[in-house]
This record gives structure tokens, C-alpha cells and sequence, in this order.
């Protein structure tokens, strides 16, 4: 993504420390987030990084900026809810994100940070919802407008973070969205002077990560048929949200398949829930068929833990074939990575 001039957006100090560890041009960096360091929210502003700031502790960090006063970005936590009912993760409650708008502290954010010699470069308004949905973003946009204008803002961005759809053709598609933020930003800006910032994650991870797993038994139960796989749900599904998964069923040569019923598809780790998913009226699965799980980029690789067994390998295909990235580990390396100075037998 570095290479395709996209920016790293983090969200902690280790994120951002990462991103410098592989590469990433310190000016190329959004630092957004409420788990950033004091020293590296400083190095960020001295090195150019777009900084977005969450929090009023940061606002007292600028006063150990030894650097030139500059431009900053502020989060924005705005009444989602009330204008796109039903929509809001959080819901009624809110989000514990950014400066309140409705309740002043976004006034009160603002005028600490000009009072310090800063302005007020961009708003960040990421909201997560249930819908993803276009309208959300329409709302965002419009707040945005709203909120510049309220308090004469001088803006270089609008940050309106990510929570997409991608890759899915029964979704909105990026121009669903987009023209419809553009159309609504451009009441108040021009493209020249404000520039759109955007942060999809799920919608770009998502869709080109698939899981391959292999069938090693199938356990007939009280009118449920168990294929018992080499897969995990802890590694498509670590949050326990999901019930139906885009997925290709391969049939193993050499065996009778037949017909099943029901059929729960499961996982190897102890857990009763280790549950994936149900085949209704289907092929038998058998031994050795492989079962493709497609579009599990988003959270999972990044938040699936190493339990019963390690993590799995990961390769990469591209136009000059398979390259293995990612190795499972082994026990020592498991003990090396896990205890403190290594592990002595
Ligand atoms: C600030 C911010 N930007 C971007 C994202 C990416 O969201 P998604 O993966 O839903 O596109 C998140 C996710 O929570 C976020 O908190």
C-alpha cells in the first residue's frame, strides 16, 4: 500500500512505530487514535504526519512541541445516531472518540489548541456503524460542513475515516459514496483548498484474503452431521459475529459423497463453539475435501490468537506465482517470542 502512495494510518504508538519500521516516510503517516504515546505524538508533528488529535491530554502535549507551531486535525464525536437512527454503533450512548460536538467540548478543544499558536488543519470524524451504508457518510459529510462553518475553520482536510463496503457486488460500490460525499463537501470547499482524507480498511483487506482448509473427519450426531476441519473459527471469525461465509466447497476425489441434511462445519480447537458454518440439503463432506473461505482479510489475521494451535501460514499470489510470507511458528519460536530474554532448556 506504501508503494501505491497510500498513507499509514495508526492508531497507537506500536502502529506508528511499525510503520516507521517498514518503511513508511514519516510525512506519509495519519496518527489518529486514543493510544498514542507523548513521544511519539511529538515526533509525528516535528516530521509532518497528518496528526489527529483524540484527546485533551494531547492538546497539553502541544506545549512540549520544541518545533514551530502547525497545523493539526481534531476527532470529531458528533450525535451519529440522532440524525441516521439505528445506524450508530454505539447507538444512544455514543462514542468515547474525539471531542463532543453537541456538548461544547469540540469548541472547547478548539480553542485550546489556537490558543496555543496551532490551527486547525482537519476534522476527523470516523464514525463505525452497524449499516455501512451510504447515508452514514452523507451525515458525515454534512457535519463536517456544518462544523466549519459554525467555526470559521480554514481547512486543508476532512478525514471521514473509514467502515466501507468493498469487494462486494449486493453493496454500495465506492462511487455510491463517494459522489455523495463529494457533492456535499463541495457546498463549502473547494477541491483545491480541502482534500478528502479516507481510511477504508475492511473494504480493502477484506475481499482478497482467503482460508483454506482441509476436511479430516466428519462425526455423525443426533441428526447433524460435524465436519470436523483443519481450520478454526478463531482465525475467520475471532469476534464471534459471524454465521455464513462466501466459500467454495471442493469434493475430494475417490469417495462416495452423497447427501446431507445438515451439516455444521467446525474447527479444531476445543471449543463447542468453534462452529463455522451450516450446509443445509448439501454435498457429504468427506476427508480431504477442501473448504475455501474467500473475503476474510478484516479482522482476523491481526486479532486471531495462537490457542491450541499456531498460527497459520500465509502466502501471497501474484503474477509470478505463490510466495509463503508468513511461516507458522514452532515451539521454540513460540517460547522466543513469548518469554522474557528467550528460552534456555
Ligand atoms: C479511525 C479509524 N479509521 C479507519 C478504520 C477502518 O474501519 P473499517 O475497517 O471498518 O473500514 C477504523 C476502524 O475502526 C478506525 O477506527
Amino acid at each position: 500500500m506504501n508503494e501505491l502512495g497510500c498513507y499509514a494510518e495508526v492508531v497507537s504508538d506500536d502502529e506508528y512505530l511499525l510503520a516507521q519500521h517498514v518503511g513508511v516516510a514519516p510525512d506519509s503517516v495519519i496518527y489518529n487514535g486514543i493510544a498514542k504515546s507523548h513521544d511519539t505524538f511529538l515526533k509525528a508533528l516535528e516530521d509532518g504526519a497528518i496528526v489527529n488529535i483524540d484527546a485533551g491530554y494531547e492538546i497539553s502535549w502541544l506545549d512540549d512541541y520544541a518545533g514551530v507551531p502547525r497545523g493539526v486535525g481534531l476527532r470529531v464525536n458528533f450525535d451519529l445516531e440522532s440524525l441516521c437512527p439505528g445506524h450508530a454503533h454505539g447507538g444512544v450512548d455514543g462514542s468515547r472518540f474525539g471531542f463532543c460536538y453537541e456538548n461544547g467540548e469540540l469548541r472547547r478543544a478548539i480553542e485550546r489548541v489556537v490558543d496555543k499558536g496551532f490551527t486547525i488543519d482537519g476534522l476527523h470524524l470516523h464514525k463505525s456503524s452497524k449499516t455501512r451504508l451510504p447515508e452514514v457518510y452523507f451525515a458525515i459529510a454534512k457535519t463536517a460542513v456544518k462544523i466549519a462553518r459554525e467555526f470559521e475553520l480554514k481547512l486543508k482536510y476532512v478525514d471521514i475515516g473509514g467502515g466501507f463496503f468493498g469487494g462486494l457486488p449486493s453493496k454500495p460500490q465506492f462511487p455510491e459514496y463517494f459522489e455523495g460525499i463529494a457533492a456535499i463537501l463541495r457546498s463549502e470547499f473547494t477541491s483545491d483548498e480541502v482534500c478528502l482524507v479516507v481510511e477504508p480498511g475492511m473494504a480493502v483487506i477484506g475481499p482478497p484474503i482467503s482460508y483454506v482448509t482441509t476436511v479430516v473427519d466428519v462425526k455423525h450426531g443426533l441428526g447433524t452431521d460435524f465436519v470436523v476441519t483443519d481450520g478454526s473459527r478463531v482465525h475467520i471469525d475471532p469476534l464471534m459475529t459471524k454465521s455464513s461465509y462466501f466459500y467454495e466447497h471442493q469434493l475430494a476425489s475417490g469417495f462416495e459423497h452423497g447427501h446431507s441434511p445438515r451439516q455444521v462445519v467446525t474447527g479444531y480447537t476445543c471449543m463447542e463453539n468453534d462452529r463455522i458454518f451450516e450446509i443445509i440439503d448439501g454435498d457429504a463432506a468427506q476427508p480431504s475435501d477442501v473448504i475455501t473461505y474467500q473475503k476474510v482479510g478484516a479482522y482476523t489475521m491481526c486479532l486471531s490468537p495462537a490457542f491450541i494451535k499456531w498460527l497459520p501460514d500465509v502466502y501471497v499470489k501474484d503474477w509470478a506465482g505463490m510466495h509463503q510470507v508468513k511461516q507458522r511458528w514452532d515451539a521454540e519460536q513460540f517460547m522466543n517470542a513469548n518469554t522474557c530474554g528467550g528460552w534456555a532448556r
